[in-house]
């Protein structure tokens, strides 16, 4: 098979924007401790403090701080940030209306009481929930969790460039990698090209089947499991990443796969947070991306291949990442083989899907998987954890 046409040796993408964003710093080196005493506070949510991470860090290049008014109605209603370049979600700070007075100048932010960093405020103004929930999510309906999720936080956005005192090395010190710390695996491994997959669940055939395709025209792998927040019924991060762990051991290529974890919240916003995931993975430097069926989606809300069609308003330049489309994937009985729609001839008769919801109901009943739809290797992981939920 040929390999895709490679830019120069370990020239790795530039991050969105030129350069990749760093705002990590250290009270007592950049920061005096004793400047802090006084100044507002701000308790993070858990989507907030993902974001937090993801600004400072650069995942989020070319922003240096949640948005302001001008941006966030220009990625609303244009797919852009004010300066035309494409940006698809606002990544916003909202607090509560009647609080909104109390932050100006410096606030401190803080993570379960403990101070994590700090936000400069710029601007605040109210946010306009119902066209956010229109264009970002394309439904104002408020069983959509990331529309419920819109509507239950607070009025007001606050907007200025954050710092970050510390990174944090969450549940999953081992895996948890920034944008910086990325490239640089990248570059000692020697990748040209490199793919990244984003998931937020529970591996199964047609994932591998999508990474195996993949590493046939890319020299590696970086399995980016999202795990920030999530919806409460999806597969909780750590039986995810441990499902992961185990097929990595036994399937895949160790040299040309790289497991990190990806921190941000799900936003479940389809099509637009597919640009997001595909943005940010240009920042964490590999120069393709896979976008499969209802990417990011959630029920029927987005038509099966919409999060492969909004990429149609950016030039390739611009993106600055490939993005690889796969059609829907299944196992097929009487090909033998995982396939889609475009290698296999036969009919439905003969075709294993089964949807998330599906299978989260067969590991609740404590029903076993079909192995042409999971590994047993996974199949167990996923079997322990429900049975240890009970
Ligand atoms: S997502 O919310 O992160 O998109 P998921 O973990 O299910 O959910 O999907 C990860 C990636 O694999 C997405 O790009 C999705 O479109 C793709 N994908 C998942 N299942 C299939 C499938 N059966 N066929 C084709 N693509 C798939």
């Amino acid at each position: 098979m040929t390999t895709l046409p490679t830019s120069s040796p370990l020239l790795l993408p530039t991050p969105l924007g030129g350069t990749l964003v760093n705002r990590v710093g250290r009270p007592g080196h950049d920061f005096d401790p004793a400047e802090l005493k006084g100044l507002p506070r701000l308790e993070l949510s858990d989507r907030s403090s993902a974001d937090l991470e993801m600004l400072a860090t650069g995942a989020y290049s070319p922003l240096t701080g949640f948005l302001g008014e001008a941006d966030y109605l220009s990625v609303i209603e244009r797919l852009r940030l004010a300066d035309g370049t494409p940006w698809s979600i606002p990544i916003t700070l909202p607090v509560a209306r009647e609080e909104a007075g109390l932050y100006t100048g410096r606030v401190v932010l803080t993570r379960g009481g403990e101070v994590v960093g700090t936000l400069d405020v710029q601007e605040r103004y109210s946010a306009r929930k119902s066209l956010e929930a229109r264009e970002v999510y394309r439904t104002e309906d408020p069983a959509h969790p990331g529309v419920a999720a819109l509507y239950a936080q607070g009025d007001v956005n606050l907007a200025g460039p954050v710092t970050l005192f510390e990174v944090p090395r969450g549940n999953f010190p081992r895996h948890h990698r920034t944008p910086l710390e990325v490239r640089e695996v990248i570059e000692a491994r020697g990748w040209r090209t490199s793919v990244a997959f984003q998931t937020r669940n529970p591996i199964h055939r047609a994932h591998e089947y999508l990474h195996k395709v993949t590493l046939e025209l890319v020299d590696g792998l970086l399995l980016h499991p999202l795990v920030g927040q999530t919806k409460g019924d999806d597969v909780p991060a750590a039986t995810r990443v441990k499902a992961y762990e185990v097929l990595l051991d036994s399937y895949y290529p160790q040299a040309r796969t790289l497991l990190s974890v990806y921190p941000a919240a799900m936003r479940y916003a389809g099509p637009r947070e597919a640009i997001l995931h595909a943005l940010s993975r240009r920042n964490y430097g590999v120069t393709h991306f896979i976008v499969g069926r209802d990417h990011a989606g959630v029920g029927s809300y987005y038509g099966t291949y919409e999060a492969q069609e909004i990429f149609g308003n950016f030039s390739g330049e611009e993106l600055g990442i490939k993005i690889l489309k796969f059609e829907h994937t299944f196992y097929c009985g009487a090909c033998g083989q995982l396939v889609s729609p475009r290698t296999c001839p036969h009919g439905r008769e003969h075709h294993l899907v089964l949807s998330g919801t599906r299978v989260r109901e067969k590991l609740r009943a404590g029903e076993a998987l079909p192995a042409e739809f999971t590994r047993p290797e996974v199949a167990e992981v996923l079997r322990e954890a429900y049975a240890a939920q009970g």
